[in-house]
């Protein structure tokens, strides 16, 4: 089969300055796309910015003959954006990809953690995505096609010490794109996310050993998500990526009991056990879905 191109293509790539949005970035350039670099520039908790980030990979990237247009603003700014998703029509009139990427960190037990953390990083993930998707959007459907990949995490899929801001956000990205995967579908406008592990700034603290870093390169994920950006994608898959290993993550459903009307507190107690067995668990398409399972159970089936 043919090599994957973006000849012709236009991406955005947010927080595209390092770690894993530069690889993007560089990866859709060389394989032929126009690209908006977005960052902000700031240190990992978020502090501090500058355009420089931006305006550096994209030198990388028209040295390595590709054209590229730097956006220093924040992902949560209103002006920036709708400045950034300009710019980028009026260089080249038309924009494929959005790869929101941009994040930050603010680590801390909930007990420790004030709200304006929680909240911070809850903009820059979550609203963060929300307001270039959002600019982007109409663009896409007007002309019939798009790829948008929004970045989320195994601590929003499963969890981890410390992370309750950044797990809450990653997973309210999965739901965004639970539904914008459905309303998507008419305007061939796909909608997917990427759940990396890789050795950048964001994990240098958690005390892996060299070695192990080694096999997390940046680079390693990209793959994943240059596919996610390609007229190949599918829709609605949360793709995981790191060292190498891809697999999908979803959530699904037990078949579950019909109690009936009657259903008590004990009964839930008493059929705990049936209620999570796993024979015949599946994932849904939307949330219909799981209504229409509920009338099969009341109806017997
Ligand atoms: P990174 O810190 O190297 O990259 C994040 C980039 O986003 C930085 O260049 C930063 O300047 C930029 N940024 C932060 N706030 C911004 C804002 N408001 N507007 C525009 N740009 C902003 O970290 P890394 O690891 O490359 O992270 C990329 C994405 O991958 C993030 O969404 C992160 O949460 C996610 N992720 C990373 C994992 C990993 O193992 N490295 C694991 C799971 C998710």
């Amino acid at each position: 089969m043919a090599d994957i191109r973006f000849d012709g293509k236009v991406a955005i790539v947010t927080g595209a300055g390092g770690g894993l949005g530069r690889q993007h970035a560089l990866e859709l350039a060389r394989r032929g796309a126009k690209v908006v670099v977005n960052d902000l520039g700031g240190s990992v908790d978020g502090s501090g910015g500058g355009s420089d980030a931006a305006n550096k990979v994209v030198e990388e990237i028209k040295a390595l003959g590709g054209e590229a247009i730097a956006n220093g603003s924040s992902v949560t700014d209103d002006a920036g954006v709708a400045r950034m998703v300009k710019d980028a029509m009026d260089a080249w009139g038309r924009i494929d990809i959005l790869v929101a990427n941009a994040g930050i960190l603010r680590d801390k037990s909930f007990t420790k953690m004030d709200i304006a953390d929680f909240q911070v990083v809850v903009d820059v993930h979550l609203m963060g995505t929300v307001k270039p998707a959002k600019a982007v959007w109409d663009i896409m459907r007007a002309q019939n096609y798009g790829r948008i990949v929004v970045t989320t995490s195994s601590t929003g899929l499963y969890g981890n010490f410390g992370q309750s801001n950044y797990g809450a956000a990653k997973l309210g990205l999965v739901g965004f794109m639970n539904s914008l995967k459905l309303e998507g579908q008419k305007n061939n406008v796909h909608v997917n996310a990427i759940s990396p592990v890789a050795a950048t700034r964001m994990t240098e603290n958690l005390g892996m050993p060299e070695q192990v870093l080694a096999q997390l390169k940046p680079e390693y994920v990209t793959p994943g998500v240059v596919f996610l950006c390609s007229e190949d994608a599918p829709t609605g898959a949360v793709l995981t990526a790191g060292a190498g290993a891809f697999a999908l993550s979803r959530i699904v459903e037990t078949e579950g009991v019909y109690l009936g009307g009657s259903a008590t507190v004990e009964s839930i107690r008493d059929n705990w056990a049936k209620i999570t067995d796993e024979t015949g668990q599946k994932a849904y398409l939307n949330g219909g879905e799981q209504t229409a399972k509920f009338f099969r159970k009341m109806q017997g089936g």
